[in-house]
């Protein structure tokens, strides 16, 4: 029997390929970036499952030229880039692939968190450039983490595991959370707040929500106004959660201290972005889950639930059950 067409629109790891082979017939996408429009349209024609990743936008337009098309199997916790809805209207599977990139992800916040904090990025400039020629006890200063208070906006399985890196630093923990109550705030010591009381009492700043109408630009000029002028901001979760001309302006003008930042309002971040002209901001290229582990997680776990999709069986994470 024929086995069903895939197309994979970004090169995944061999763990994943292995997977692939033999159960579905796949054509993958092997260009720099990811595929433009036109070929995206044109590759899903005749497919029954796509492994997707954030930078292509699956919506209604897609799924109308893709008649055959039963599964999306986004390779990546997020997936901002789907329309759910329009999924739904044409009885389309959309799983992702959560957990593998937790600890991941929980470490790259908590990098930026202290590399901000510390100075890392400027410091080590400074060395590179020559300049380091004495040294006086007031020069790079930064700011502790032990005592200090952290506000984790998003309270699923990456708030958490940033809560417990932050527990081992001796930071006291704040959340906030619209849905339920998670299971760990105990374990964690955290405390759940409303998000203004976060931002007014908290020394740190992370955010983990995913991208949604509801927290689009959840962070503006007036929540970035509210935070301590000490404050540092970390965003690992997507760009636009951040309102990000606020954010350049509450830098430059020192509402908050400084920002540690992986992702954009559009990726790749453009160089003329003024955020990046800024020494209190520390920027990563959406790095959170770049980890031979958690890619290879991705990647198995992508097309794990994309050929249990196709082969009749119930995937392990679906987002439109
Ligand atoms: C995710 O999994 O959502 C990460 O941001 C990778 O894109």
């Amino acid at each position: 029997m024929a086995l069903p067409k895939v197309y994979v629109t970004q090169r995944i790891l061999k763990e994943g390929m292995d997977l692939l082979n033999g159960h579905v017939d796949y054509k993958m996408w092997r260009g720099e970036g990811a595929p433009d429009r036109a070929t995206l349209l044109r590759e899903v024609q005749d497919v029954e499952g796509l492994l997707s990743m954030p930078a292509n936008a699956i919506d209604d337009e897609l799924f109308s030229h893709a008649p055959k098309l039963k599964v999306v199997s986004q390779h990546a916790v997020g997936f901002d880039n789907i329309d759910i809805e329009a999924a739904k209207r044409h009885g389309i599977m959309i799983c992702n692939t959560p957990d593998v990139l937790t600890d991941a992800t929980a470490d790259l916040a908590f990098t930026l968190l202290l590399a901000a904090a510390r100075r890392l990025v400027e410091c080590s400039e400074y060395l590179r450039r020559g300049q380091w020629t004495t040294w006086y006890p007031d020069m790079w200063l930064g700011m502790d983490t032990a005592g200090k208070k952290l506000g984790i906006v998003g309270f699923g399985q990456i708030g958490q595991a940033v809560a417990r890196r932050a527990k081992g630093f001796g930071m006291s923990i704040c959340y906030y959370n619209p849905s339920a109550k998670p299971a760990a705030e105990k374990e964690l010591g955290a405390q759940r707040v409303s998000l203004d009381k976060l931002l007014q009492t908290s020394d740190y700043v992370t955010l983990h929500c995913p991208l949604k109408d509801e927290t689009r630009s959840l962070i503006g000029e007036r929540e970035l106004r509210m935070m301590k002028p000490t404050a540092i901001l970390v965003n690992t979760s997507r760009g636009l959660v951040v309102d990000q001309k606020a954010l350049c302006k509450a830098l430059s003008e020192k509402w908050i201290w400084a920002a540690g930042l992986d992702v954009f309002a559009k990726e790749p971040v453009p160089l003329d972005e003024p955020l990046l002209t800024l020494p209190n901001v520390t920027v990563m290229p959406h790095m959170g889950s770049a980890t031979y582990d958690s890619r290879g997680g991705m990647s198995r776990l992508a097309a794990q639930n994309l050929i249990d999709a196709l082969e009749g069986r119930q995937p392990l994470y679906v987002v439109n059950p």
